[in-house]
C-alpha cells in the first residue's frame, strides 16, 4: 500500500501503523480489518508495549492498605466505590454511606450557588472531609476524595484563571508551557479544597464534528503524548518529588480510555471501529506518556469499541490498562457511564466492577447503586478479589495524595485564584495559541496608531471567547460580571491602539459613521472577531463541518465591510476547524483564535507592533488540527493518501511569511461526503443552526425557545421543556393545553434550499413520543415563506403509536411537495401544528437522504 502524501509541515504522522491509510476520508479507514484482528472484547495485547508501573510497589504503603482492608465492613469497602455528585449528596450521607468521593460537575455549585467563594467551595469540602473521618459508628476513617472538571483552569469557579481550551495549546506546540498551565491550575484548584481534578482530556480526534473535539490537544498523536505527561506532571508534581500529589498539586485523570476521539462520525459516547493497532498507537498516545508520569487515575470513556463499551471491558481496561501498561492507581467511570453496559442500568452494574472499574461516577442515583452493589458483593457477584482490588487501588491513591495527613497548605488562600501570575501565563499562552492562516500584502501585524474599527459578536463576549465547560457545564448563560479580572479581546485590542496612539472601537454589527472616530473617517482597518456559540459534549456534535450553515451573519458582516473598502482581519473562536473557505475569501486577514479564556488581551499581544512599529510577539502557533478545504474533509488527517487540506497540519504563518492561500477558494459548499449528501441535522440534543426552535401561535409574536424551557401567553398555552431520552437534555417535551392552535417549530431566519434533500429522496424523520393522544387536528407542516406551507395530516399517525414509549417517525418529503412545498426557499424545516390538547416529546429531528423509499409515511403512487 502507498504510504501518505509529502507534507508540507515536517510533522510524522504517515507511518505504516495507519492500517486505513489507503481508504482516503473514510471515517472508519479499515473497518474490515478490525474484524479479522479483533475478536470480540478480546484482542492482541502485543500491539501495546509493556510499560513498568510508574511507581514501584511500596511495602509499607501496601502495608498500610492492608490493615485498613483487614479493618473494614463490607459496607465501607462498596462506600468507597460511590463518588456521588455534590448537588445531591450531604455530607451526613457520607458519613452513613462511607462514600469514597464526591464530585462537582459542570455547572454545580456549594449551595447551588454560582457565586459561592472559594470560603464556600472550601468549607463544603471540610464538611465533606470531616464527615469520612467521623468514626463515631464505630467506621474506619478513610478521607473523601473531591473531583472536578479543571479543564482549562478551574473552570467552576467565577474569577478563576481560563486558559485557552486544549484545542489552542495544541497550537502552541511548547510542552513547558503545558506544564506550567498545570501547576498554576492546581494551586487554584487547591485554594477551594478540591483535591482532584479530570483532567488531562487526551483524545486524538479524527472527526471534527465531535463536539469535544476542542478538548484534544491535536489530531496528532505525538502532540498528544508530548502534552499528556507535561500536564499530568504540571498537576500532580513529579513523582520523585516529596509534595508528589500533596501541597500544591492535586491527583490528575487521563480521560477518557480509551479512543474516545475516534468515534464513528464523530458521535460523541459513540463506537470506535479501529484496529487494535491504531487504538493502542494512535488513540492511546497520550496514556503512554501519561501513565509513565505516575498518573494516579484514569476515567473510563462513555465509547464502545467495535460495539463493546469501555465501561465494560474487561480486556481494556484490566489485560491492557492494569496488566499490560502497570496502572497501579484507580480508574473511575464517567457520569452513569456505567448504565451502558449491557444488562446494566445507572442503579446496578456488577459488570463493570468485575471488568476493571474501580469507582462509579454517579452523580444522583447514588444509594440505589450503592445498596445494589452491596448485596453484589456479599452474593458473590461481584467478585471478592476485584471488590479488594477496586478498594486497595482507592486507598493508594488517597494515602500517596496524603489525604489522610490532610495537610492543604494552599486551602482558603487568598491571591491566588485567577492571580495576575497566572493570567499572565494565560496570556502567555493566548499568544501561542494564536494560527495565522491568511495575511495578503503582509496586514498583520498592525500598526497601533490607526483607527481600528472592532466588530463581530465575538469581540466583547467573555462568554464566547472561553467556550464551554466554563462556569456552567454548556459555557452557557454567562454573562460579563461572571468573569471578575477578565479580558475581552477588544478590551485588549483598545488597550494596545490605545497606547499606540490610535483609536478602536466597538461595533458589534460593523457599522461606523462620520464621527464614529475622533478624527473622523472610515476605519483604516477592521477587526471581526466571530465563531462558534459556546458548547460541550454531545450538545456540540456536528451533522457538517460548514460554518454558520444557512445562515451566513459573519459573511455578510465581512462583505460589508470589504465592499466599503475597509481591510478585514478575522479572528475565528472555534472549538475546531471549520469550512470557512467564503468568509476566509471575504477577509483579508484571518487567525484561528480557538477558544482562548480570559485573556483575550493576549490576542491583541500578536496582532499588533508596539508604538515604534516592533514587533511584540510573533505569530508562532501551528495547526493542531488539519483544515479542511471542502465541506466533506469531516476527518482529516495527514495519512490519508488523497491529504488535500487547505491547511495542512502543522501550517501557520510567521511574520512577514507570504500568505499563499488564494482569494477564490472554492465556495462550493456541497455537503457531498464519497459522494453521498449527508444527513441534515435539524435538531439533534439541541436546534441546529439556522434552525431555531419557537412556539408560534397566529396573531402572537412567536417564542424563542433558548433556554430549556418555554411557554407561549401568559396562559402558557403551549410549553416546552427538554427533557431526557438517551442522553441529557436530547429531546423535548411540548405540550399543549389546547386553549388555541398553534405550532412548535424549527424555523430560520432567511430561506433555506434544501432541494438536494428533496433530489435525493430524503424522507424527515424524527424520534417521538405521544404522552397524549391527541382529540383535534394534528398536522406536520413545512413552510416556504409566509404564504407557502405544506401540511400533512398526523393525527392518524399518532393514533397509531404505541403510547408512552419513543418510536422512529418518517415522512417522505415529496408529501410536502405534493401539499405545496418549495424545498429551494424552506423557512420552517419542520413545524408540528395542532388544534386541541396533546402531549409528546421529540428528539433527533432531520432530513435523512435515501428515506424516502421506506418511509412510514410516503406518497408517491
Ligand atoms: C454535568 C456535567 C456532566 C454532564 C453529563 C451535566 O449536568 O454538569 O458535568 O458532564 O451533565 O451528562
Ligand atoms: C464528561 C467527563 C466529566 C464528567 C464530570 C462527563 O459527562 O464526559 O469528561 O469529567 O462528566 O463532569
Amino acid at each position: 500500500m502507498s504510504l501518505c502524501k509529502q507534507m508540507t509541515t515536517g510533522l510524522l504522522l504517515c507511518s505504516a501503523i495507519f492500517a486505513g491509510c489507503d481508504s482516503g476520508q473514510d471515517a472508519n479507514p479499515s473497518a474490515g480489518a478490525a474484524a479479522e484482528t479483533v475478536q470480540g472484547a478480546t484482542g492482541d495485547i502485543s500491539v501495546w508495549p509493556e510499560l513498568k508501573p510508574a511507581l514501584s510497589v511500596d511495602p509499607e504503603l501496601e502495608a498500610r492498605i492492608d490493615a485498613l482492608l483487614g479493618r473494614m465492613s463490607i459496607e465501607e469497602k462498596v462506600g468507597q466505590l460511590i463518588q456521588a455528585e455534590i448537588k445531591y449528596v450531604t455530607p451526613e450521607d457520607v458519613k452513613k454511606f462511607h462514600l469514597g468521593s464526591v464530585l462537582n460537575g459542570g455547572g454545580t455549585y456549594p449551595n447551588n450557588d454560582k457565586f459561592a467563594t472559594p470560603q464556600d467551595w472550601l468549607a463544603l469540602s471540610e464538611a465533606f472531609f470531616a464527615a469520612s473521618m467521623d468514626t463515631s459508628d464505630g467506621g474506619v476513617a478513610i478521607p473523601i476524595i473531591w473531583g472536578s472538571d479543571a479543564v482549562h483552569g478551574h473552570n467552576n469557579i467565577i474569577g478563576a484563571t481560563l486558559f485557552p481550551h486544549n484545542i489552542g495549546l495544541g497550537a502552541a506546540r511548547d510542552p513547558e508551557l503545558i506544564r506550567r498551565i498545570g501547576e498554576a491550575t492546581a494551586r487554584e484548584v487547591a485554594v477551594t479544597g478540591v483535591d482532584w481534578t479530570f483532567a488531562p482530556t487526551i483524545a486524538v480526534v479524527r472527526d471534527d464534528r465531535w463536539g469535544r473535539t476542542y478538548e484534544s490537544y491535536s489530531e496528532d498523536p505525538e502532540v498528544v503524548r508530548a502534552y499528556a505527561a507535561e500536564m499530568v506532571e504540571g498537576l500532580q508534581g513529579e513523582k520523585q518529588d516529596e509534595d508528589f500529589l500533596r501541597g500544591e498539586n492535586l491527583v490528575a485523570t487521563a480521560k477518557h480510555f480509551v479512543g474516545d476521539g475516534g468515534t464513528e462520525r464523530g458521535i460523541d459516547r459513540g463506537d470506535n471501529h479501529v484496529p487494535e493497532k491504531e487504538l493502542a498507537e494512535v488513540h492511546a498516545a497520550g496514556y503512554l506518556s501519561a501513565l509513565p508520569a505516575g498518573v494516579q487515575t484514569v476515567m473510563a470513556s462513555f465509547n464502545s469499541w467495535n460495539g463493546d463499551r469501555l465501561h465494560g471491558h474487561q480486556y481494556l481496561l484490566t489485560d491492557v490498562l492494569k496488566e499490560r501498561l502497570g496502572f497501579d492507581g484507580f480508574v473511575v467511570g464517567d457520569w452513569n457511564g456505567h448504565r451502558f453496559v449491557p444488562g446494566c442500568t445507572v442503579e446496578s452494574c456488577a459488570a463493570a466492577i468485575n471488568a476493571g472499574l474501580d469507582m462509579f461516577m454517579v452523580p444522583s442515583d447514588w444509594k440505589a447503586l450503592y445498596n445494589n452493589t452491596l448485596a453484589q458483593a456479599k452474593s458473590g457477584e461481584i467478585r471478592p478479589e476485584r471488590l479488594e482490588d477496586a478498594v486497595r487501588r482507592i486507598l493508594r491513591v488517597k494515602i500517596r495524595a496524603g489525604l489522610f495527613e490532610h495537610e492543604r497548605p494552599l486551602a482558603g488562600k487568598d491571591g491566588i485564584l485567577g492571580n495576575d501570575e497566572h493570567r499572565a501565563l494565560a496570556r502567555e499562552a493566548v499568544r501561542k495559541s494564536l494560527v495565522l492562516l491568511k495575511n495578503s500584502d503582509n496586514l498583520l501585524p498592525l500598526k497601533p496608531q490607526q483607527k481600528v474599527l472592532v466588530a463581530g459578536d465575538g469581540a466583547d463576549n467573555l462568554s464566547k471567547q472561553s467556550g464551554g465547560w466554563t462556569i456552567s457545564w454548556q459555557g452557557t448563560g454567562n454573562s460579563a460580571e461572571d468573569f471578575p479580572g477578565a479580558t475581552s479581546i477588544f478590551a485588549g485590542i483598545q488597550a494596545a491602539v490605545a497606547d499606540g496612539g490610535g483609536q478602536a472601537v466597538l461595533s458589534e454589527d460593523g457599522s461606523f459613521a462620520t464621527d464614529t472616530f475622533a478624527d473622523g473617517g472610515a476605519p483604516d482597518v477592521a477587526i471581526v472577531v466571530f465563531g462558534e456559540e459556546p458548547y460541550a459534549e454531545w450538545h456540540g456534535d456536528l451533522a457538517s463541518i460548514e460554518y454558520q450553515l444557512g445562515s451566513k451573519k459573519d459573511l455578510a458582516l465581512l462583505q460589508k465591510l470589504r465592499a466599503q473598502g475597509v481591510p478585514v482581519v478575522s479572528v475565528f473562536l472555534s472549538g475546531r476547524p471549520l469550512w470557512v473557505n467564503k468568509e476566509m475569501n471575504a477577509s483579508d486577514g484571518f487567525v484561528a483564535a480557538w477558544l482562548p479564556g480570559s485573556e483575550g488581551a493576549g490576542v491583541a499581544d500578536v496582532l499588533f507592533t508596539d508604538a515604534d512599529g516592533e514587533v511584540r510577539y510573533e505569530f508562532t502557533g501551528q495547526l493542531p488540527f488539519s483544515w479542511p478545504q471542502y465541506v466533506h474533509q469531516t476527518v482529516l488527517n495527514p495519512y490519508h493518501t488523497d491529504y488535500e487540506p487547505l491547511f495542512a497540519l502543522g501550517y501557520g504563518l510567521g511574520n512577514g511569511e507570504e500568505s499563499l492561500v488564494s482569494n477564490a477558494l472554492p465556495e462550493d459548499g456541497e455537503t457531498y461526503a464519497d459522494g453521498k449528501l449527508e444527513d441534515a441535522w435539524l435538531m439533534v440534543s439541541r436546534p441546529r443552526a439556522p434552525w431555531q426552535l419557537e412556539i408560534a401561535e397566529s396573531e402572537r409574536p412567536a417564542v424563542a425557545v433558548s433556554g430549556n424551557r418555554a411557554s407561549s401567553g401568559d396562559d402558557g398555552n403551549i410549553t416546552v421543556a427538554a427533557i431526557d431520552m438517551e442522553s441529557q437534555e436530547d429531546a423535548r417535551q411540548i405540550q399543549w393545553k389546547g386553549l388555541r392552535a398553534g405550532s412548535v417549530q424549527l424555523a430560520a431566519e432567511s430561506p433555506q434550499d434544501l432541494s438536494r434533500y428533496l433530489n435525493e429522496n430524503a424522507a424527515l424523520t424524527l424520534d417521538i413520543r405521544v404522552d397524549q393522544k391527541p382529540g383535534q387536528r394534528v398536522s406536520a407542516q413545512i413552510a416556504c415563506g409566509a404564504d407557502c406551507v405544506a401540511e400533512l395530516p398526523l393525527q392518524p399517525s399518532l393514533q397509531q403509536l404505541p403510547p408512552g414509549e419513543w418510536s422512529r417517525l418518517s415522512i417522505d418529503l415529496q408529501c410536502f411537495v405534493e401539499q405545496g412545498a418549495d424545498f429551494s426557499k424552506v423557512s420552517n424545516a419542520l413545524s408540528l401544528n395542532s388544534a386541541g390538547a396533546l402531549s409528546l416529546a421529540v428528539a433527533n429531528i432531520k432530513y435523512v437522504p435515501g428515506a424516502a423509499e421506506s418511509a412510514d409515511i410516503q406518497c408517491r403512487g
